[in-house]
């Protein structure tokens, strides 16, 4: 059912409003920042390293994945129920970073599986700089980026064969 997701495909054309409502409206995933002009593109190319460069460039939308330490600030709108103690709790600002940092990660993971069911391509990176990127995209905010994700058409041209996998066993313990 899912569209393979390779960081190599080149992504082309535009995405149309329809698929960039139900990714980031509808699917209510509101953790990211969506780069999609061409200034806006080449700020963020010239913070990534090697080759992701040329991926942001080519691709219709690259999106950030941030998260923001200061999460809990919103707790009495998102969590009314617990606001005050959840509120306590992540005081604590390691606490309130791992979790920050968990839950984007989901969210990320969550938007890739949902473009690819909508039949999109992603080629999601690592390969940035995250303080250059915090400083043009996030500057006197308290959000971080995690990773970031092309998202478009891809094109098998050039594409490499999958690298291998672990086996089921290696990969996995039963406890
Ligand atoms: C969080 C994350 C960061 C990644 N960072 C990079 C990157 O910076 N550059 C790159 O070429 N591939 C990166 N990859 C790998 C590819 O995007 C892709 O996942 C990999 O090629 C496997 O693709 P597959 O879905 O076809 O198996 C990253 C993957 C993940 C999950």
């Amino acid at each position: 059912m899912l569209r393979g997701s390779r960081s190599e495909i080149p992504m082309h054309g535009r995405l149309e409003g329809r698929a960039l409502d139900q990714l980031f409206r509808t699917a209510r995933t509101h953790v990211a920042w969506i780069v999609r002009s061409s200034a806006g593109r080449e700020l963020l190319a010239g913070c990534a390293s090697g080759s992701n460069r040329r991926k942001i460039l080519a691709a219709p939308v690259t999106v950030i994945i941030g998260y923001d330490l200061d999460f809990s600030t919103t707790l009495p709108k998102l969590f009314p129920a617990k606001a005050t103690v959840m509120r306590a709790l992540f005081e604590d600002a390691e606490l309130a970073r791992v979790t920050a940092f968990r839950n984007s990660s989901l969210q990320g993971a969550y938007l890739i599986l949902a473009a690819r069911a909508l039949g999109l391509d992603c080629a999601p990176m690592s390969g940035f700089d995250n303080s250059a990127v915090d400083r043009t995209f996030f500057n006197a905010t308290n959000v971080k980026s995690n990773f970031i994700c092309s998202i478009g058409y891809g094109s098998a041209q050039n594409l490499s064969p999958r690298n291998p996998r672990l086996e089921f066993e290696q990969a996995n313990h039963f406890a």
